[in-house]
């Protein structure tokens, strides 16, 4: 059931030569005011071809057309206006929904391939961040369109720790450290010795030598520089595990940059044999200037490798391991250069697949217009965040609704759903301002504002003691506000699948919110369960808003209860 395919169809039949089928079709355009219709078509393009006013033109051909799958067809101007029959639309849309519920939307574009999501992976020793979070929910929530739409996505957290900031941390460990206060409060201590090693380097640059001298102990496996890098990384991945449970975030994978410690010369291997490694000053780098892209640094003079060096790597192990469709990287925009010239580099290499690997880059998010800066102690701490917002969430639910049950559930999945759905609505890379206050909020363009709907949706199916039946049922409606509401649940599938072509989760975060805007205005405008013939085509629509709006939140990463 294609629409504009159908309109298309129908407007060929009498144009003939006139316009091409696909013409048709791009010309189609959904109008903005609903008395315009639900699709309308210009035939000012036509206008040359008949050497006739637009005006002429619509008005005879609207004649034309085979009325039989439209209430109205109506000429306006240089448009012709298609009214699609409200009751048939909605008993075929509904029943859809209602037989596929969560399947609803479902597609097998992907045919099973793999797409790795390269995701989250923030820095031992220091604490996951704002930024961190971004790529965190926008790679899961692309991994779950992905899976909606046919791939097997395969997340992986390529966890930052290797690198000279464990030289930097070792160095500012045995200067300042103390073991117990590091084991009470691991990330905190271990980033106030981060941050205390940047003060002191501008003051004694020789501070910056040491690290990189411990760093490179640490690749040749010292004994002591491993003991404390395996401390420091066990305590972080700890600290990071809370993080992704209070999400409900799972990984398939945690290998990191460390894990390409072993990996890492075979790739130098080939750059040598391809003749593709240069020595400058020392230092081994890949030229990329037909790329219009500086050299890339692949090995240092000291022989110390570089996150691009363990990006090569790991590309061509996951070539190897995942045999993948696709590679994303969901990783901020300020990295877009990095990942040209990992893409350059594999391509000098010779790889086709080179093609595959995608940066998916994202804005930052700022605090009182401000850029967040680990470096300067300038964070705001993820876990501190979410805790907050459901403390806030429990105040507003203590007002609003205190006789909850499990209320403190709840205040977790509205809470954490409005930090993710603040993030998701917006166009990947915007950066935007992280006020919490405005966040939490039932109103407005707030996930919880969609997941109140849905609660008001599963209230009055408890209240109709309403049951999805498992047969084709009558489920036809034909007033102007349902309307609204039966072409969004149209639409859903089509939403889906362009929230993936793109990358983009905040197609569907909007998505629901005009689902939810438009049920809502239905919802004051209609007696769902006055007795009437329409009782049961009205609860099947609210089944389905339901069921939707679920759905899309499922594909954001958040969860919908049914009562708050
Ligand atoms: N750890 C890096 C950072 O926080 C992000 C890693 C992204 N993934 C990658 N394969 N380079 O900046």
């Amino acid at each position: 059931m294609n629409f504009k395919e159908m309109i298309a169809k129908d407007l060929a039949a009498v144009l003939g030569e006139q316009l091409s089928y696909e013409d048709i079709l791009n010309l189609i355009e959904k109008p903005k005011a609903s008395d315009h219709g639900d699709y309308s078509f210009p035939v000012f393009s036509l206008s040359k071809i008949q050497r006739k006013a637009p005006n002429m033109i619509a008005e005879e051909l609207s004649k034309d057309i085979d009325t039989t799958n439209y209430e109205q067809i109506i000429p306006m101007g240089g448009y012709i206006n298609f009214f699609l029959k409200k009751s048939e639309v909605s008993n075929a849309v509904l029943n859809d929904v209602v037989s596929k519920k969560n399947h609803y939307g479902d597609s097998t574009l992907g045919q099973g391939k793999n797409v790795v999501i390269d995701m989250s992976s923030p820095n031992i020793a220091k604490p996951m961040s704002m930024g961190h979070l971004r790529s965190t929910v926008i790679g899961n929530s692309l991994a779950e369109l992905a899976d909606k739409v046919g791939y097997t996505p395969v997340k992986i957290n390529h966890v930052g720790d290797w690198g000279t900031q464990f030289g930097k941390l070792i160095v500012a460990y045995k200067k300042w450290g103390d073991e117990a206060k590091v084991k009470e409060n691991p990330i905190s201590e271990l980033l106030a010795l981060y941050v205390h090693f940047h003060e002191e380097a501008e003051k004694y640059p020789e501070l910056d030598d040491q690290a990189r001298e411990w760093f490179k102990k640490l690749e040749d496996g010292d004994t002591e520089a491993i003991e404390l890098w395996t401390w420091f990384r066990e305590e972080s991945l700890k600290e990071f595990q809370k993080v992704y449970d209070m999400l409900g975030i799972e990984f398939d994978s945690y290998n990191g940059e460390a894990f390409y410690n072993d990996k890492m010369q075979p790739v130098i291997d080939s750059l040598l044999e391809k003749e593709l490694l240069v020595s400058d000053d020392g230092a081994d780098i890949v030229n990329l200037e037909k790329y219009d892209l500086n050299p890339a640094l692949i090995r240092k003079s000291d022989g110390a490798t570089l996150y691009i060096t363990r990006d090569l790597a790991a590309a061509m192990y996951r070539k190897e391991n995942y045999d993948f469709d696709e590679s994303i990287y969901v990783v901020g925009n300020e990295q877009s250069i990095h990942f040209k010239q990992l893409k350059a580099v594999l391509k000098e290499m010779g790889y086709e697949w080179s093609d595959d690997i995608k940066h998916i880059p994202f804005g930052l998010i700022t605090s009182n217009g401000k850029k967040l800066s680990t470096r300067k102690g300038n964070v705001i701490l993820l876990e501190e965040v979410l805790n907050e917002a459901i403390n806030a969430t429990q105040n507003i639910i203590n007002e609003k609704n205190p006789t909850l049950e499990n209320k403190e559930e709840v205040a977790h999945q509205v809470g954490v759903g409005a930090v993710v759905f603040h993030d998701l609505k917006n166009d990947r890379l915007n950066n935007f301002d992280f006020n919490l206050d405005h966040i939490i909020q039932f109103e407005g363009e707030t996930g919880p504002y969609v997941q109140y709907t849905r609660s008001r949706c599963e209230s009055i199916l408890r209240k109709a003691d309403w049951i999805a039946p498992t047969s084709e049922a009558n489920y036809s409606l034909s007033d102007d506000e349902s309307w609204e509401v039966v072409k969004a649940l149209y639409n859903f599938p089509s939403k889906v699948q362009e929230a993936y072509r793109k990358y983009e989760p905040s197609v569907v975060a909007k998505y629901v919110i005009d689902l939810a805007q438009k049920f809502n205005k239905y919802y004051s405008k209609t007696k769902i369960l006055e007795d009437n013939s329409q009782k049961d085509a009205r609860l099947a629509l609210v089944y389905s808003v339901s069921v939707v709006l679920k759905e899309g939140l499922r594909l954001l990463g958040i969860q919908s209860p049914d009562n708050m």
